[in-house]
């Protein structure tokens, strides 16, 4: 565990910076309704912690008093509750982007109370630089201290600081004492990336390699508040995987030593990046316990699994550009920061989940999903195609331009009475151009060279759950003998119809569950 040091002076040692030393509620005073703010924080970690819970608090009393107060909040990824939740919960969030997995602020969204644009993490940064989304006006970003000459050491995620900082008109700083002073040196920020047509190749080669530097820089005059916590991160408890993930951390691990057997991937495989949740988990202790060594990960987070690896020496290197433990885990990482140090780089998530260093490295992509298609399109967002979860994220960075593209699923949900197979998903965030292998506890689908009507057959027999096969297959057969399309046969009004049977049923409520 980090040391316990009260908010103190000690991480400013900047002597222009430190006379912008204030109060939470101060600095939450400089922020104006109608705002655009970019806020540090990224699956529960680097966020800040106290300015946001104070900016709650004004914009709650405006609004007892009759005045419309909201900010729009952009993020790396998701936070936690002192930030979506405070902000989401007093109704001060106008729009939000580009990704939450907070209760509150999903109800929000699916109430229709909050606009929210769910855009890929790699966009993320770039639209706000090509003025895509109109003009920056406050950088609220925790950091690890600020160093004399006024460089700022990340905290435990980048996201897209760099570019806050960059385009905000107003920065305001949170100076966490409790992030682990030997974070210093972990992160690469690279400041090479020029907007077009002057953008050249990002000279990354390998997962590990650095190519910037360990510090944030900001224009001193720019900042107009530090605020000293020492607020702990959102960590996320962890789930030991149950059988089903598993069994689909199986069916995967046969099915990457069988690509190794045909030559089409290294011994030692190609760089990973593991999505969200306790599949993903599951997924990596299967490589801890299973043959393959000297493996490398180029990813957006390091949950618990990607740390047993290094710990096993199994793992070499990971790149990512954020944190996401258990609160077990962090506490070893912590006490051991300086060590990890040296195969750990956080990166800004325009590196991190940039396109071109996917393509390049030829990453292994696995990823979650809400459902597939017995085609291959595949949907991580929607409930019943309407009532957001959590968002996109990285996984249609990484699914679009790996290696390989991965999804993976429990073959049915609420209890069994939904089939995470379905004739046509009800939205689509990856299509059958992006997925390439499909993956239940019951198999593995291999998409790759085959037509819609062979994927759809092999999608069945290896992934759906028996329960639903025969329905799906009966869909199938009956969608070929349709006259007008031969080719990805479907039968609309019915596989519509599909979605609104569990509707009708009442075994679920759509958009706020
Ligand atoms: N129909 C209805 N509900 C479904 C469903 C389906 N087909 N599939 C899942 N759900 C529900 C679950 O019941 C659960 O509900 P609950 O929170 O009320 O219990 C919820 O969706 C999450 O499902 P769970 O099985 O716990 O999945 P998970 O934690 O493995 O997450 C995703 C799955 C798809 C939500 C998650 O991977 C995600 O957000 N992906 C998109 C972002 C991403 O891939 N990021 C990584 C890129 S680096």
């Amino acid at each position: 565990m980090a040391s316990i040091v009260s908010p103190s002076t000690a991480r400013v040692l900047n002597s222009k910076l430190a006379q912008k030393i204030m109060s939470a509620e101060e600095a939450a005073g400089l922020i104006k309704s109608g705002d655009q703010i970019g806020m540090s924080g990224f699956t529960g970690s680097g966020y800040p912690k106290a300015v946001p819970i104070e900016l709650a608090r004004r914009i709650a009393n405006a609004n007892f008093r009759g005045e419309k107060f909201q900010v729009s909040v952009f993020t790396g990824a998701s936070t936690g509750p002192e930030l979506d939740g405070a902000l989401a919960m007093a109704g001060g969030i106008h729009l939000r982007l580009p990704y939450q997995s907070d209760p509150e602020t999903r109800k929000r969204i699916n109430a229709g109370e909050m606009d929210y644009m769910d855009i890929h993490l790699s966009h993320v940064a770039q639209f706000v630089e090509y003025g895509f989304l109109g003009k920056l006006d406050v950088a609220l970003i925790e950091v690890t201290a600020i160093l004399e000459d006024g460089r700022l050491i990340p905290s435990s995620s980048i996201g897209n600081n760099k570019t806050w900082i960059d385009q905000a008109e107003r920065v305001i700083l949170e100076v966490n004492a409790w992030q682990p002073a030997e974070l210093e040196g972990m992160h690469d920020i690279y400041y090479g990336l020029q907007a077009p047509p002057h953008r050249g190749p990002i000279p990354l080669m390998h997962p590990s390699q650095r190519i910037g530097t360990p510090y944030m820089e900001v224009s001193a005059d720019k900042v107009v508040a530090i605020v000293l916590t020492n607020s702990p991160d959102r960590n996320t408890p962890f789930k030991a995987p149950d059988d089903g993930s598993r069994r689909i951390a199986g069916h995967l691990l046969e099915f990457l030593k069988w690509e190794v057997q045909k030559g089409r991937m290294p011994a030692n495989l190609l760089p990973l990046q593991s999505g969200v949740g306790n599949i993903a988990n599951a997924v990596l202790f299967g490589l801890e316990e299973g043959s393959f060594e000297g493996l490398t990960s180029y990813t957006e987070v390091i949950q618990d699994g990607m740390i047993r690896l290094l710990k096993s020496g199994k793992l070499t290197s990971v790149s990512a550009t954020a944190f996401s433990l258990s609160p077990e885990m962090l506490h070893e990482v912590n006490a051991d920061m300086a060590e990890y140090r040296r195969r750990i780089v956080l990166r800004s998530q325009e590196i991190s989940n940039h396109p071109e260093i996917i393509r390049r490295l030829g990453v292994i992509a696995m990823n979650g999903m809400i459902e597939a298609d017995i085609y291959g399109n595949v949907n991580s967002t929607h409930v019943m195609g309407s009532g957001i979860q959590n968002g996109i994220g990285g996984s249609g960075d990484f699914a679009r331009n790996g290696y390989l593209s991965i999804f993976m699923a429990p073959s049915t949900a609420r209890h069994g009475s939904i089939s995470t197979i379905v004739p046509m998903v009800s939205h689509v965030d990856h299509t059958e151009h992006d997925v390439q292998v499909i993956v239940t506890e019951h198999g593995l689908a291999d998409l790759r060279g085959l037509s819609p009507r062979q994927r759809a057959h092999l999608v069945i027999e290896k992934c759906s759950d028996p329960k639903y096969r025969p329905l799906l297959s009966d869909y199938v057969e009956r969608s070929e003998r349709m006259p007008y399309a031969k080719h990805t046969p479907h039968m609309l009004g019915e596989a519509l119809s599909w979605h609104n049977r569990y509707l009708r049923s009442g075994k679920m409520r759509p958009a706020e569950e």
